[in-house]
């Protein structure tokens, strides 16, 4: 059986791919801080295993990797910090979204890397963001999280190919999920996702297309944007 580890499984994009693994046959270990959204998912898919914890707490992770043998390991788990110039951001925020966004991938990644070089074989995957290769108002830090994950996972392609470990970056654009819950109200988050826009379910299909590809191949990076810009700017 391959299990998969997927950060950022309680909503949106990580939940849905969560859900994609289950039903094509891996053993999912579903991480995220909210316990009612854990119990949800695995009463949808009673095969999940939940895992209740705070990616930026690195003794927690530790404890929660030390048993276990994890095949493809997904950095999905991210926050959106209050839109604005990057003038008036607050440091909190700053620290915040550079600890969940990046510093916990890189951390995850490095508790996972050596098991998967020991076998030759593994998948990282990252969800990063076209945020990462663009440049937008008002996301400044996010972007540079974004644009750090791309660097890190071309990277850390380079060193772990030769041990067969694949490695995809994920570069999503608006992608309608609970990202700017908490930051924008109703009605903005109505007009950001009025039109056609992608679904998480998207997303896990291509995650598990790629997956499902022979070890030979690896997809580095994959692009997923609305096929019609949706803000009145037409931008992201
Ligand atoms: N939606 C988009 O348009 C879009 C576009 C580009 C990239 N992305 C990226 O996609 C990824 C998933 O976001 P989403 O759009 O699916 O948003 P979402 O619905 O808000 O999901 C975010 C997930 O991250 C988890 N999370 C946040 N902070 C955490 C922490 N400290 N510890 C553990 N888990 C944490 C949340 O779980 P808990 O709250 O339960 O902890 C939740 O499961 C993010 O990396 C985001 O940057 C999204």
């Amino acid at each position: 059986m391959t299990t998969a580890f997927i950060t950022g499984a309680t909503s949106g994009i990580g939940r849905a791919i969560a859900i994609a693994l289950s039903d094509a046959g891996y053993d999912v270990y579903a991480v995220g801080r909210s316990q009612a959204a854990l119990k949800e998912l695995q009463a949808e898919r009673p095969g999940i295993l939940p895992i209740a914890v705070d990616v930026a707490d690195r003794e927690a992770l530790e404890s929660v990797l030390a048993d276990l043998t994890i095949d493809v390991l997904i950095n999905n788990a991210g926050i959106m910090p209050p839109l604005g110039n990057f003038a008036d951001m607050t440091i909190a925020d700053i620290d915040t979204t550079l600890e969940v966004n990046l510093s916990a991938a890189i951390l995850l990644t490095r508790l996972v890397v050596p098991q998967m070089r020991e076998r030759q074989s593994g998948h990282i995957l990252f969800t990063g963001s076209t945020a990462g290769h663009a440049a937008y108002s008002n996301i400044a830090v996010y972007s540079a999280t974004k644009a750090a994950i791309s660097g890190f996972a071309a990277a850390l392609r380079a060193d772990l190919s030769p041990s067969g470990i694949r490695v995809t970056e994920i570069v999503a654009g608006r992608v309608e999920t609970q990202l700017y819950k908490d930051i924008l109200d109703t009605e903005a988050r109505a007009a950001m996702y009025a039109g056609k826009v992608v679904q998480p379910d998207d997303v896990a299909r291509m995650v598990v297309a790629v997956l499902a590809l022979p070890a030979w191949a690896d997809v580095t990076r994959f692009d997923i944007m609305p096929t019609w810009p949706t803000s009145p700017s037409g931008t992201k």
